[in-house]
């Protein structure tokens, strides 16, 4: 790890300006590129969209346009990625243009590798251990998350801001706005750094340093849990583990942190090299991307623990053996343990929150607990208000993202270390040879105590988006005629809007931010359109059912929600609109 004084003397001083050569800043001429606004997450297209000339540079250069200069002239930005196709040349790219603009330095992850989580940590940590005149300010994180890469895939690029999170939306309008009327880009004449060696490469008084991707973040998770306990477990000979990285960034992590800080066996971890196209997968870890793990783990004699993160290890999937934790359970149950299995938590949560299609069962546990809870938008961007004014400790999305505010980013890794402390914890006083408590034995005591909120989502992904669109007006149509009371089959409707959503913290409004329809009994049918896609339009439907009743605990979730997915059909007439007869993905 860096200390303040190793890093200050790799920062400019007088005699360094005076040995190393200065560069050149070249003014490129430009024109403006249509579409250039970002979505749920940072700007995502087609990686020959954003090959074309200046494409990523007048992003970039609009970006520092719309940042105060305090912001970043002499200031520190982290710059990483999850080493999909692309990500080399961009971070070269970038670097130029930042030098351009006045960036002191850039700290850039060995051969460009930072997790999402990773990029918040560093930007956390280096923005608290700097001295005043050099914090981290920011970041990029170059992924396109989730979806494919390669020459025919996605690429995309986020900004995270000073605390680590995602930048908010009033940056991203501004970057948008200034992406229109873009003229010329800041270009500094320095070579392309050779970003595979860990090292300090000055240019006058610019530096870049490749650091580590993993030490940083490391550091951090073992601050926030008991390392001692997870090895424990994963020393039992009655606990196997299996993590799936999917060739993608947590591959890069995996091996350290599961292999040799915590004892697991290095065959537990399964397409653990990052690759830039990700082994030709799909790095999405839900039921039907991850599906090599989703066998294994309900093959015969499957592992106890499996788990699988996305393209910038963000997300998360926990498994049990021939057992699926879904998303929305699997914050609830975390939140319920979190106070006796993991050591961060120790002296108190200070709220929870969620999206508005995560299920309500984390409702549940604030309601127990009595702790303040909130319901955002979809996006993790709506929680770092809520973390930085010390309002909120945990949260998660249904779209496999969980985290706390260790960081301001969702984090694949910190919850499979969150689970796994929660099983060590439960299986302190159970010796080998016993049967172990396991991680279906959790979830459904997690049922019996709560209830269960039966969940899905159905996507239909790259629709046309005429119909989508469409579809949507239909359905904003309905709720503005729709009462409280009117029935729906067996469903008597409490209310139906758009959801919209007013930030406590800075008072801003986030309008249109999906359609739900939420019954008497509790129950809920959600529409929206996917933010993350690259071409046309994702529409997902997210259903949810509470069911109080532990002898009905045990249903397959498809078959205790088809009635109501069959009523958000109907009344969507989705079939109609877009002419698909099935969902791509269900979760
Ligand atoms: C990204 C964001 C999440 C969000 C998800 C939803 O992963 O980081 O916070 O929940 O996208 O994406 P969608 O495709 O539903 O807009
Ligand atoms: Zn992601």
């Amino acid at each position: 790890s860096h200390s303040p004084i190793k890093a200050s003397s790799s920062s400019p001083s007088t005699s360094s300006i005076l040995e190393s050569q200065n560069f050149s800043i070249k003014m490129v001429p430009t024109k403006p590129y249509d579409g250039q606004k970002t979505g749920t997450s940072g700007l995502r297209k087609k990686v020959k969209v954003f090959m074309q000339e200046n494409y990523l540079a007048n992003w970039i250069q609009a970006l520092f346009n719309s940042l105060p200069t305090e912001d970043y002239v002499n200031g520190v930005l982290v710059l990483g990625g999850d080493g999909r196709y692309f990500n080399k040349e961009a971070a070269q790219t970038i670097i130029k243009i930042a030098a351009a603009n006045g960036v002191a330095k850039i700290l850039v992850g060995q051969d460009g590798i930072l997790s999402t989580p990773a990029v918040s940590a560093v930007i956390r940590k280096r923005k608290a251990s700097f001295c005043i005149s050099f914090p981290a300010n920011g970041g990029f994180i170059m992924s396109a998350s989730h979806n494919p890469g390669g020459p025919d895939y996605d690429w995309g690029i986020k900004f995270n801001y000073s605390s680590g999170q995602p930048a908010p939306e009033s940056i991203t309008d501004k970057i948008y706005g200034n992406t229109l009327s873009i003229s010329e880009i800041k270009m500094a004449t320095i070579p392309d750094v050779d970003l595979s060696c860990v090292g300090v490469t000055k240019f006058g008084n610019f530096v870049v340093e490749v650091v580590d991707p993993v030490a940083d973040y490391m550091e951090l998770l073992e601050s926030v849990f008991d390392f001692q306990l997870i090895r424990s477990l994963l020393s039992r000979s009655d606990f196997r583990f299996t993590f799936d990285a999917m060739h993608a960034v947590t591959g890069a992590y995996a091996k350290p942190i599961f292999v040799e800080k915590l004892g697991a066996s290095p065959e537990s971890i399964t397409n653990g090299v990052p690759l830039e196209d990700f082994g030709h997968g799909h790095p999405d870890p839900n039921l039907t991307y991850a599906k090599d793990l989703v066998d294994i783990m309900y093959g015969e004699n499957g592992p106890d623990f499996g788990a699988a993160s996305d393209g910038d290890g963000d997300r998360n999937m926990i498994l049990g053996r021939s057992f699926f934790v879904t998303p929305s359970d699997s914050v609830a149950i975390i939140a319920a343990n979190a106070l006796e299995a993991i050591p961060y938590f120790r002296d108190g949560i200070k709220g929870l929150a969620r999206s508005m299609p995560t299920s309500g069962a984390l409702d549940r546990v604030a309601e127990k607990l009595k702790l303040p809870f909130f319901e955002v938008p979809t996006g993790w961007k709506f929680f770092g208000n809520l973390m930085d004014s010390g309002k909120l400790s945990i949260c998660g999305e249904e779209s496999f993202g969980t985290g706390s505010d260790h960081i301001r980013e969702k984090d694949g890794i910190w919850a499979v270390l969150a689970w796994m402390s929660i099983i060590a914890y439960r299986n302190k006083e159970t010796k080998s040879g016993e049967r172990l408590v396991s991680v279906s034995d959790v979830v459904k005591e997690y049922w019996a105590t709560y209830g269960r909120n039966f969940f899905s989502r159905y996507d239909y992904e790259e629709c046309e988006s005429e119909g989508a669109n469409k579809m949507v007006d239909h359905l904003r149509d309905l709720i503005s005629k729709s009462r409280e009371g009117d029935r729906y089959g067996e469903y008597v409707l409490r209310f139906a809007d758009d959801f919209s959503y007013t930030d406590p913290v800075d008072g801003s409004v986030a309008s249109k931010q999906g359609v739900h329809f939420v019954f008497t009994d509790g129950s809920r049918i959600i529409f929206r359109l996917s933010g993350t896609g690259s071409a046309g339009a994702t529409i997902r439907v997210y259903i949810e059912q509470f069911e109080p009743d532990a002898s009905k605990h045990d249903l397959d979730a498809q078959i205790a929600l088809k009635p109501l997915i069959d009523l958000a059909l109907s009344i969507s007439k989705l079939k109609d609109f877009t002419g698909r007869e099935k969902p791509t993905v269900i979760t």
